[in-house]
């Protein structure tokens, strides 16, 4: 009996499945099982063996089946053992991160600038970049054959319709809308057949405009101290030149200290050490005219500047394209 149940303890010892322990165990307790064939010959003995025979045999069987249910526990817990340790969860790893975006270097200033404007208390005001040629032009004092419009490089839809080459038709439409007193920027895309390292055919202006009984150009030299030394610094120096626009007498164009060489003279200033930022000026009457408003009731103050030139002064930008071009290692420098 021993040598029974060692030659099946040793027959199961290397069973890693429970598919061969049930066949196994079936060569033992099956129905034509070895053990089972055992019991089965206890009718050929004769009666006063038969008794200690079953007992024995029973008892073996017993033996055997308790062998092959501890095998088979095993085998469970050994299955499970390998798959808990598969699926094991680090839940102290940290987690993958996602990719995040940014904001555009070109939105960053964008909201820079009408913040500082809205602090001052400037509303936003937004007009179409499909404009007429007459709020583009003719409206701003521009009329037809005048020479400022030749450095507009204009593209034209129709003869009277075309993609606006600045924001200052905004201004014709807000005076033509609204009622004053105005104080208001408007920020958007304009459009100019120019392309190269400082020029692109599509780009960025924020316009501003102040009307009111009662204002005079130190309030605009004011108003652009305070907006110029924000957004470039508090150290920023600023120098104020005579300039022309059609749309505004006088007019004024406004430079910072070179941000390179801070007012020393190099390459990007021309050796002046200042560099051109914005225009600005009192409005001219015939705007207003051209508009409806009483120029001897209305005064008006505006100004422009390039939003790409900011970001490239700003952040020591040397090519346009490089804001157009969507190249995520120029991009992430500014996430
Ligand atoms: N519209 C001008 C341009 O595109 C910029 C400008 C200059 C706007 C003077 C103004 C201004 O409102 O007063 O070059």
């Amino acid at each position: 009996m021993r040598e029974i149940l060692e030659k099946l303890n040793q027959g199961i010892k290397e069973i890693r499945d429970l598919e061969n322990l049930k066949r196994i165990k079936a060569e033992y307790l099956g129905k034509r099982g070895y053990i089972t064939k055992l019991l089965k010959n206890i009718s050929t003995l004769p009666a006063e063996e038969k008794k200690n025979y079953g007992e024995m045999i029973n008892s073996l069987k017993k033996e055997a089946e308790k062998i092959f249910s501890q095998k088979n526990e095993g085998i469970r817990k050994e299955i499970e053992n390998l798959s808990l340790e598969r699926e094991k969860l680090d839940i102290s790893l940290p987690g993958r991160r996602y990719a995040k975006g940014s904001l555009h270097p070109l939105n960053i200033v964008l909201r820079e600038i009408e913040g500082i404007f809205e602090g001052l208390n400037f509303s936003i005001e937004e007009g179409p970049e499909i404009e007429y040629e007459l709020y583009n032009f003719d409206m701003l004092n521009m009329p037809k054959e005048h020479p400022a419009r030749d450095m507009h490089d204009t593209f034209y839809i129709d003869e009277d319709i075309l993609l606006r080459t600045h924001t200052s038709p905004v201004q014709i439409r807000v005076l033509r809308e609204k009622v004053p007193p105005l104080m208001f920027i408007s920020p958007g895309k304009v459009y100019r057949r120019d392309a190269d390292v400082s020029h692109s055919p599509m780009f960025h202006q924020v316009e501003g405009m102040i009307v009111d009984r009662k204002v005079s150009f130190s309030h605009l030299k004011g108003i652009m101290t305070v907006f110029l030394r924000e957004f470039f610094g508090e150290e920023t120096r600023l120098r104020f030149r005579p300039s022309y626009f059609p749309f505004t007498e006088p007019s004024a164009e406004v430079d910072i200290q070179c941000i390179i060489c801070r007012g020393d003279g190099c390459r990007l200033c021309s050796y002046t050490g200042f560099l051109e930022i914005l225009g600005c000026g009192v409005v001219h009457p015939n705007v207003f005219k051209a508009a409806g408003y009483d120029p001897k009731i209305w005064k008006g103050l505006a100004f422009g500047m390039g939003v790409e030139r900011m970001a490239m002064l700003k952040y020591g930008i040397n090519d346009i394209r490089l804001l157009f071009e969507n190249d995520y290692r120029f991009l992430k420098i500014f996430a």
